[in-house]
């Protein structure tokens, strides 16, 4: 039996991973975290479990994106949540907790039949891919093409950091300044990436260089699929480049929505326009601030599940973001989803694909000099 297959972020969405808010902490800081917490978040410093009243609001709204998607005949799985409250030890490193496993989206990396658990650039979050072992070996004995894949385990000892970059004196415009020149806490030690850093269109993998990925992790990839294009892309304008997903954004073949403060550069537009994509500019999103204690931004509004290349589900108090999809054709389904943002991200993050209906497309056939394009380079 076939379970898992999915080549993008827009074919019909048949069977899901949706993550759990339990036992979820605020990990220590760590090397690579410092960069998660903005300069002027309240969470600096803050560490251990999060209030159980919030992981139960976050749960429930979680139950209601499955009840959704089942109520649409997605299939769904849940991960089983750590004791995340754990140290984790290895011969590199200690830290005092991990963080949990809401954001599958983060972890797993689906590329056809294949799902890669990312390295990750977190130590706290090292071992976050146990919660899908039950999950993935059941895929594994069920559906004989789905290869299990784990990402070379990095070492995340200091030499993998820029161990001065979040020193006092850092602002956000030397970080604004560091990220543009693609100066990142992360080094070229080893290779790193998170799932999430990687768009996936088709026989088109398109990364993002940022703060949980470099290019060593970029190589990897090239190097596991010589058959796909593995693309590096870069977003001046985000001070934390975490994650693609609130940055650039799919709909449907063709049509993608960039962050505005956050713009793909000119020379890198080039392998879309050349091949018909519309770039469209996201819509404001409805908040100033993102909720309280949460990791991520305010654009969390464009971090959107797509079901299929008419229908979308949007957070529902993101009504501008709501209309705009609209108006772009989309059926947009609303779902109030701002109590689970705490835990690691929006409805995109809170997903991982299993199962999306459709084969590996080549949406970019006309290669034009792309500098974006990812190839070997000796040292
Ligand atoms: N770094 C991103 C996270 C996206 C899921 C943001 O907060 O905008």
């Amino acid at each position: 039996m076939k379970i898992v297959n999915s080549w993008n972020d827009f074919d019909p969405l048949k069977h899901v991973i949706v993550g759990r808010a339990d036992n979820c902490c605020i990990s220590p800081s760590e090397p690579a975290s410092k960069a998660k917490v903005p300069l002027d978040s309240p969470m600096r410093g803050m560490t251990g479990p999060r209030p159980l009243a919030t992981v139960e609001k976050a749960n429930e709204q979680l139950e209601g994106l499955v009840k959704l998607l089942e109520s649409r005949g997605v299939k769904v799985d849940r991960p089983d949540a750590l004791q995340w409250n754990q140290a984790v030890v290895t011969p590199h490193f200690m830290i005092g907790s991990m963080f949990g496993c809401m954001p599958p989206r983060d972890v797993l990396l689906t590329i056809g039949s294949d799902i890669i658990s990312a390295p990750m650039s977190f130590r706290s979050r090292y071992f976050e891919f146990y919660a899908y072992s039950r999950i993935q070996r059941e895929y594994f004995d069920k559906d004989p093409s789905f290869r299990w894949i784990a990402a070379p385990r990095p070492e995340l000892s200091d030499a993998s950091y820029d161990m001065h970059y979040f020193d006092d004196e850092v602002t956000e415009e030397i970080l604004l300044e560091r990220t543009a020149k693609l100066h990142m806490v992360t080094k070229e030690h080893e290779i790193l990436f998170d799932a999430a850093d990687v768009l996936r269109l088709g026989k088109d993998l398109f990364v993002q260089h940022g703060l949980t990925t470099n290019r060593k992790g970029m190589e990897w990839l090239r190097r596991m699929y010589p058959d796909m294009r593995v693309h590096a892309v870069n977003f001046p304008g985000d001070p934390y480049p975490i994650h693609i997903d609130a940055t650039f954004v799919p709909l449907r073949p063709g049509l993608i929505l960039n962050n505005p403060v956050r713009k793909l550069p000119k020379e890198q537009r080039k392998i879309f326009e050349a091949n018909g994509w519309e770039i469209v500019d996201a819509a404001q999103p409805a908040h100033s601030q993102p909720p309280e204690l949460c990791y991520s931004s305010v654009w969390l509004s464009m971090n959107c599940l797509v079901l299929d290349h008419k229908t979308v589900i949007v957070e529902a108090s993101e009504t501008a973001q709501q209309e705009q999809m609209d108006k772009l054709g989309m059926n947009v389904i609303p779902l109030p989803f701002r109590d689970a943002y705490a835990f690691g991200g929006g409805l995109h993050c809170a997903t991982a694909d299993v199962y999306r209906e459709g084969v590996c497309q080549d949406y970019f056939p006309h290669q034009v000099e792309d500098p974006t394009l990812v190839s070997f380079q000796e040292k």
